[in-house]
C-alpha cells in the first residue's frame, strides 16, 4: 500500500511508522532535486498557512516560508508575543479561529502539550516547529543529511550524541534512530540523560528494527566505530541563564573535539542542528566566555570548519524536508 499521510499531524515521531518516515526522507530527497534541477514544484497553490513561534528561530521559520512559497502558498508569520494566544485567548480557540483561515499550522513553543492541544482542536494539519520535549521536523532533516554522506542506508549507522542528552534534540533522535534500525548512544553526565519512560520505548523501538540504545558517560566507549558525532547546545531556549554554570561544568568534557574522531569511522560525520558556539561570534558566547575563561562551548571551532562537518547540509536540509512534511500532510 502507497504511504499516505494527508490530513495528519506532525507532532512527534512516535506517531508515525518507520515507513512513513523513510517516504518522508525520500519525499525530501525528491524536493531537493527538483530544486536544484529548477523545476517548479507549486502543488499547493490557494492554500495558506501560518507560522505561530513563541520561542526565536532561523532555520525553522525561513524553511517553512521558503518552502512554502515554493509550493505555492501564502504564509503568514505570527512573532512571539505578536498574537493573543495563552495572554488574551485560549489555545483552543486559537486553534479553532486559525484553522477556519488556514490550510495548516506551525507551533513553536514550550511544553508538548501545547502543540497537542492545538492539533485537537485546529481541524487542519498541525506540524511541530520545536517543543521543550520534541523537534521532529529536525530528524527529517537530519536523516536525509546522514543517507546523503552514506548512502548505503541508515540501518546500521552509529548515531553519538554528545552533550545535553535531555533535550529536544536528543529526545528526538533517539526515536528517530531506533524507528530507523540505527544504534543510538547518548554520552553525557548521568543527570542529563534521557527520561527513563522515553528510553524505554525506544528500547522497545529498537527490537523491533534491529537498532539499540546506549547511555554512556565514558567518551572514549561511545565514540568507537561511530558514523555520526551529533551535539547541540548545552542550555536550550526557554532555559533560565542560571544554568550555565552547572552545564559548563557538567559538560565541559564532552565538547566535540576533533579526537573524538580518531576512532570513530574512518568516514565519520560530525552534525549539529544549529546555532552553534564554536567561537566569540555570538553575544552569547562571547558572555559565556568573559564569565566562564571557555570561548568554545558544545563543539570546537575546529570540528565544526572541518571537512567532516555537514552542518550547512542540514540546515539547507531544513527546508526540502520541511516542503515533504507539509506536502504529505496538505495534498
Ligand atoms: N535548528 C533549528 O531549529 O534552528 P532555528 O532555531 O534557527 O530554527
Ligand atoms: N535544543 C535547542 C535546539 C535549537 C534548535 C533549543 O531548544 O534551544
Amino acid at each position: 500500500m502507497p504511504v499516505s499521510l494527508s490530513g495528519r499531524h506532525f507532532l512527534k515521531l512516535l506517531d508515525f511508522t518507520p515507513e512513513e518516515i523513510r517516504h518522508l526522507i525520500r519525499l525530501s530527497h525528491e524536493f531537493k532535486r527538483l530544486k536544484a534541477a529548477g523545476v517548479p514544484h507549486r502543488h499547493l497553490e490557494g492554500k495558506n498557512i501560518v507560522l505561530l513561534f513563541e520561542k526565536t528561530s532561523t532555520r525553522t521559520r525561513c524553511s517553512f516560508e521558503a518552502a512554502g512559497h515554493d509550493l505555492g502558498m501564502g504564509v503568514t508569520y505570527l512573532d512571539p508575543g505578536s498574537s493573543q494566544m495563552g495572554k488574551k485567548e485560549s489555545i483552543p480557540d486559537t486553534a479553532r479561529v486559525l484553522g477556519r483561515m488556514y490550510d495548516g499550522i506551525e507551533y513553536r513553543g514550550y511544553g508538548q502539550e501545547v502543540v497537542e492541544k492545538l492539533a485537537e482542536h485546529a481541524g487542519v494539519p498541525v506540524w511541530n516547529g520545536l517543543t521543550t520535549e520534541f523537534h521532529p521536523t529536525q530528524m527529517i532533516a537530519d536523516m536525509m543529511t546522514i543517507e546523503e554522506r552514506f548512502p548505503d542506508g541508515l540501518k546500521g549507522k552509529k548515531l553519538v550524541y554528545m552533550g545535553d542528552a535531555h533535550n529536544n534534540v536528543a529526545n528526538s533522535l533517539m526515536v528517530a534512530c531506533t524507528k530507523l534500525g540505527m544504534h543510538f548512544v547518548a554520552c553525557g553526565p548521568q543527570q542529563l540523560m534521557p527520561e527513563a519512560d522515553l528510553v524505554t520505548t525506544c528500547r522497545e523501538l529498537a527490537e523491533q528494527s534491529g537498532g539499540s540504545v546506549t547511555l554512556t558517560s565514558s567518551v572514549a566507549e561511545a565514540v568507537i566505530d561511530a558514523h555520526v558525532i551529533y551535539t547541540d547546545v548545552w542550555v536550550s531556549m526557554g532555559e533560565p541563564d542560571e544554568v550555565w554554570a552547572e552545564r559548563i561544568e557538567a559538560l565541559a568534557p564532552y565538547q566535540v573535539n576533533s579526537e573524538m574522531f580518531s576512532t570513530a569511522d574512518p568516514n565519520a560525520i560530525f552534525m549539529h542542528c544549529l546555532p552553534a558556539y564554536h567561537d566569540l561570534g555570538t553575544d552569547v558566547g562571547r558572555a559565556v566566555a568573559e564569565k566562564f575563561g571557555m570561548t568554545e562551548l558544545e563543539c570546537t571551532d575546529e570540528v565544526f570548519e572541518s571537512a567532516r562537518s555537514v552542518v550547512f547540509d542540514e540546515a539547507e536540509n531544513r527546508m526540502h524536508s520541511i516542503k515533504a512534511i507539509m506536502y504529505a500532510t496538505l495534498k
